[in-house]
């Protein structure tokens, strides 16, 4: 079997992972897996099933029965419901992080992830995936952004999307997930030590996606 190529990007929460590895995906012709809607789909599914969340074995027996789909369009489903929009509310945003402390949780979900890389050429995005989901990428970035630069983009995001958003909540919350994303036993957040560090915080998105793409295209 051919080898595919993986692209792995990973950085704290709100640096524009998912913006640039969706339009390098589309530049490339490449897969795109964001693995931080699987977090937020299991965590989704937790609190729709009523499934308290203190409840590792709960929810790992919930996940085992659900299938979590992403569609190229961006379209997220969970057992055919289409949660796209779910999976982005404030509810399923505060409760994430913990969800994805749960080691039982993220072997099963990068078993999910590892077998998608193995059918197509894929631009990961997510925190772990240069060191733990794909450690041999051909590529690795670590994205990151001053986390007040990160909470604009957010909020703005968030207005677009009709989502109630308050900045400096935005900030705290965006600060608090960081810290736990970092700070937690099993695969935390790090920037493996072959990645590329790109500093998003004065750039465009074009600017970003050129220098990646350069990078992947040299
Ligand atoms: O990228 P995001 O904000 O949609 O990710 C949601 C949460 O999922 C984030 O707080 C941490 C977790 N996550 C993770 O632990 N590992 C990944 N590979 C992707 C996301």
């Amino acid at each position: 079997m051919d080898k595919f190529i993986q692209i792995a990007i990973d950085g704290p929460a709100a640096a524009g992972k998912s913006t640039i590895a969706k339009i390098m995906a589309q530049k490339l012709g490449y897969v795109y897996v964001d693995t931080g809607a699987m977090y937020r789909a299991i965590t989704w599914a937790s609190i729709h099933h009523d499934v308290d969340l203190d409840n590792e074995k709960a929810i790992m027996a919930l996940l085992s029965e659900t299938r979590i789909s992403l569609a190229p369009g961006g379209k997220v489903s969970v057992n055919n419901v289409d949660v796209t929009e779910q999976i982005r509310e404030p509810d399923v945003t505060a409760n994430v992080s913990k969800i994805a402390t749960y080691e039982s949780i993220r072997e099963a979900l990068k078993a999910r992830q590892i077998a998608l890389a193995d059918a197509a050429n894929v631009i990961m995005d997510g925190r772990d995936i240069g060191t733990h989901v794909l450690p041999d990428a051909d590529f690795k970035f670590f994205m990151v952004a001053d986390p007040k630069v990160r909470a604009q983009r957010r909020h703005e995001e968030n207005r677009s999307r009709g989502i109630a958003s308050d900045l400096v909540s935005l900030e705290a919350d965006i600060k608090k997930r960081d810290e736990m994303d970092a700070n937690r036993k099993h695969a935390p957040l790090k920037q493996a030590n072959d990645a590329i560090l790109i500093d998003t915080s004065a750039l465009s998105i074009h600017e970003v996606v050129d220098k990646m793409v350069g990078f992947v295209l040299k």
